[in-house]
């Protein structure tokens, strides 16, 4: 429970209530219980508000900041392909409200049903929704991080994500057979393109079908995946809902020569059923299907079963899981016969729609029937728990003790514990790909910041202008893969080699760039994990009361010290951005620069912390904030490899010569406290500070080593300060214990008088002991 701070007023000869806070009076809500409808599929309210700047309500492709000229926003999970004002795949019933002063809330309305919201400029907002209750929460914040961390301790804290997982991954539907899905691979690596993870789609299954493997065309992917592990990489498939529906030939459930996930699901009883208790048939890519239902308590059986015949019969080891097709999506509306046109639940008495169409249009009819209710209940919810059971299952039958990892399309609240999710089948335009940042940014407001799209975009074919600026995006994203659709163009950063060698030395660039900074980006999962905070964030999120930054979704930051500022447009070389804070806040990430020293190279200063800057064709802007340490690596081809390489420290000192950072390190994949308890692994926890010229290391945490009683296997070998004024006298390090056994020595530096950046490149520090460093004028 949270300390309230509200005051709630009721308004006398009215059923009009009203909930202030009570620092500022400002009215969060008024509610006219005299306007509450509440009927068995009609349920409908509306809240008075006194701020006009809402964001999330998911999932739709929109700016960041809400419309509110009678917007109405309509949640039903849908196998939609990203298009503005349609509800997509997901269902996010969360808004947050920037009120005034920089203090915000939430609202968390907990229905499954079809719902609208209907956002209107008042500033009102009616929820209406065609079935359940009303269970509804108010988060007070009152900051934007104070609201999330509030909303993920209610609806449960993002996973922790393996760090590979961090790594770029590479995905096409269509490598069509195995050689050419190799010769993707290798044609990448051979340009020292940093890969983790690489993955096949619905091609490489016969005939569409889950948990199996073309044979033909495939023949030796147990061999690849084993080939991707010796490198160091993962591997991960694409699982869709639907089972094809192949009763054997004699019928009889026995009969185990047919295809097992059919034959068993049937035997376990585990399937939706129709309103008559027959198996609901619908069709799916491998022609007619069935679907599990996830809700049943036998289907956690079934599906790790599953998964271990594919591994142990077919040596397909997963890494991760792909969940796609799962909003359902079904090719027919309902089932191949349609569904029963008099019955309230396939055609309720408030006639919905979704995308302009009924409930049923491509999915399975509202009547259907799962263990614990209908459809019509359930629609929404049933991506999130096919990715909890699949959670589920993993953990008990793959990888024991290590960490699931789930990307899903379908989702609802609380997902994040489970899984993370990537936007779908967005086009390759340049539209969809700066869309793709208010989306991002919306999934963390939801408690899943494993998040990201498409790189180069899916449906269409990417141009190399457009695919190159993806790149430089989706290094960004925190899901990071490119994917593509079959019957485009390949887009993986190889392909361009002959036809545009430009994207390939930015891909290449700005991926090691990604990588180096694995270590910060980890950490920021680690507290997302353990406290609620956001990895995505817009910059409102963190200047709360410079209303420039309310609608501003062109810029983003990770954490609170990296702004990445990306080019979005065609045939553009410079870009406008904004710096919250003052330009004096923001260091060049390149060469170290304060940005209020940035009088060359073309930088046009504008008025109010406008700035526009050179955004050549290679390059992305990267700004470090004032006042922050973040800790990178050296990296590498993949993180297998990163992580045996040295640590660096980025120090950006603040107007007052100060910064801090913290550095969270563990084995990368053990299962975290928040999973299991029983499973806590070691790990480590540095804060690292510097003020009056001295770098300090405080070890709040050391009990994880990657190679046992090797001390020296966490080292940093590089600092490098920013905003050091002019060039020391010496630099001087101390440390009763370090590994060098000396309590004091001179370190070589060099400093670069232009850019007043000072760097230490020649250290070993153990990071198992503290230490100081001085930099003395
Ligand atoms: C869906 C997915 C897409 C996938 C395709 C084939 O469209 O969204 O990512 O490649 O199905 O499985």
């Amino acid at each position: 429970m949270y300390k309230t701070n509200l005051k709630i007023e009721i308004i006398p000869r009215s059923l009009k209530i009203r909930i202030k806070r009570n620092s500022t009076n400002f009215m969060i809500f008024e509610i006219d219980l005299s306007t509450l409808i509440y009927s068995d599929q009609l349920i409908q309210l509306t809240l008075l508000m006194n701020s006009s700047l809402i964001y999330g309500l998911g999932e739709q492709q929109a700016n960041l900041l809400r419309n509110n000229k009678w917007n109405k926003i309509t949640l039903f999970s849908s196998d939609q392909a990203p298009e503005e004002q349609k509800n997509l795949y997901g269902v996010q019933p969360f808004y947050m409200v920037m009120e005034n002063d920089g203090y915000s809330h939430g609202i968390m309305f907990l229905n499954s049903n079809a719902m609208e919201f209907i956002i209107q400029p008042y500033p009102a907002i009616t929820f209406r929704s065609i079935g359940g209750i009303i269970d509804f929460f108010l988060f007070t914040g009152p900051s934007p991080p104070d609201v999330i961390r509030q909303a993920t301790h209610f609806i449960g804290r993002p996973f922790m994500v393996p760090y590979w997982s961090l790594g770029f991954h590479l995905s096409r539907f269509g490598y069509n057979t195995l050689d050419s899905m190799n010769q993707t691979l290798n044609r990448n690596l051979a340009l020292d393109i940093p890969i983790d993870v690489h993955w096949s789609d619905i091609d490489a299954m016969e005939a569409s079908k889950d948990f199996t493997y073309d044979k033909k065309r495939f023949r030796l992917l147990p061999d690849y995946i084993k080939y991707l592990r010796s490198l160091g990489m993962r591997y991960i498939s694409i699982i869709d809902a639907a089972i094809m529906y192949s009763p054997s030939p004699s019928q009889s459930v026995l009969d185990d020569s047919g295809y097992l996930p059919f034959t068993q699901g049937v035997s376990s009883d585990i399937f939706i059923k129709n309103a008559y208790n027959k198996l609901f048939v619908g069709r799916v890519w491998p022609g007619l299907t069935v679907w599990p239902d996830f809700f049943n308590p036998s289907v956690l059986k079934y599906w790790g079963d599953q998964f271990e015949r594919f591994e142990t019969q077919d040596e397909i080891v997963l890494d991760g899981v792909w969940l796609d097709m799962n909003e359902p999506a079904n090719f027919v509306d309902g089932s191949i016969v349609g569904c029963d046109s008099k019955n309230l639940l396939n055609y309720p008495p408030y006639p919905m729609s979704v995308n302009g169409r009924n409930l049923n249009y491509r999915t399975i009819c509202m009547d259907s029937r799962h263990n614990i209710s209908t459809h019509y209940n359930l629609h929404s919810l049933y991506g999130l728990q096919q990715s909890k059971i699949t959670h589920e299952a993993i953990m008990q039958r793959l990888n024991v003790g290590k960490r699931p990892f789930i990307i899903t399309r379908s989702n609802y609240l609380g997902l994040g514990q489970y899984a993370g999710h990537w936007s779908g089948d967005v086009w390759s335009t340049y539209q969809d790909m700066a869309l793709t940042i208010p989306s991002m940014i919306n999934y963390n407001l939801y408690g899943i910041p494993m998040t990201g799209s498409d790189i180069c975009g899916f449906n269409g074919n990417t141009t190399s202008e457009l695919c190159t600026r993806w790149h430089q995006l989706g290094a960004f994203y925190p899901f990071s893969r490119n994917h593509n659709t079959d019957d485009s163009y390949d887009q993986d950063p190889a392909a361009f080699l002959n036809s545009f060698p430009d994207l390939v030395s930015s891909t290449r660039t700005i991926f090691k760039i990604r990588y180096s900074m694995l270590p910060y980006l980890y950490t920021l999962f680690y507290l997302a994990n353990s406290r609620g905070d956001t990895v995505i964030r817009a910059l409102f999120f963190e200047f709360p009361i410079d209303v420039n930054t309310y609608s501003n979704d062109k810029q983003f930051l990770w954490g609170s010290c990296l702004m990445i500022t990306p080019v979005l447009d065609r045939n553009t070389f410079a870009v406008k951005a904004y710096f919250p804070g003052g330009f004096g806040n923001w260091y060049d990430f390149y060469n170290g620069t304060n940005a209020n020293n940035l009088r060359f190279g073309g930088t046009k200063f504008l008025e109010k912390n406008y700035m526009v800057l050179d955004a050549p064709l290679t390059k992305i802007n990267l700004h470090v904030k004032a006042g922050c340490i973040m800790p990178l690596q050296e990296p590498a081809l993949n993180t297998h490899l990163s992580l045996k390489n040295p640590y660096w420290l980025l120090i950006a000192l603040n107007k007052l010569g100060e910064a801090e950072g913290v550095l969270y390190i563990d084995d990368g994949e053990t299962l975290d406290h928040t999973v299991s308890p029983s499973s806590l692994g070691p790990y480590d926890m540095l804060h690292f500070k510097a003020r009056n010229q001295t770098l300090r290391s405080w070890i709040l945490k050391f009990d994880y080593l990657p190679v046992p009683n090797e001390e020296s296997s966490l080292l940093i070998s590089n600092v490098t300060l920013m905003g050091i004024p002019r060039k020391p006298k010496l630099v001087q390090f101390d440390s009763a214990e370090n590994i060098i056994k000396r309590s004091s020595y001179r370190l070589d530096f060099t400093y670069n008088p232009l850019t007043q950046v000072l760097y230490i490149d020649k250290v070993t520090i153990v990071m198992k002991y503290a230490f100081v460093m001085h930099w003395i004028y």
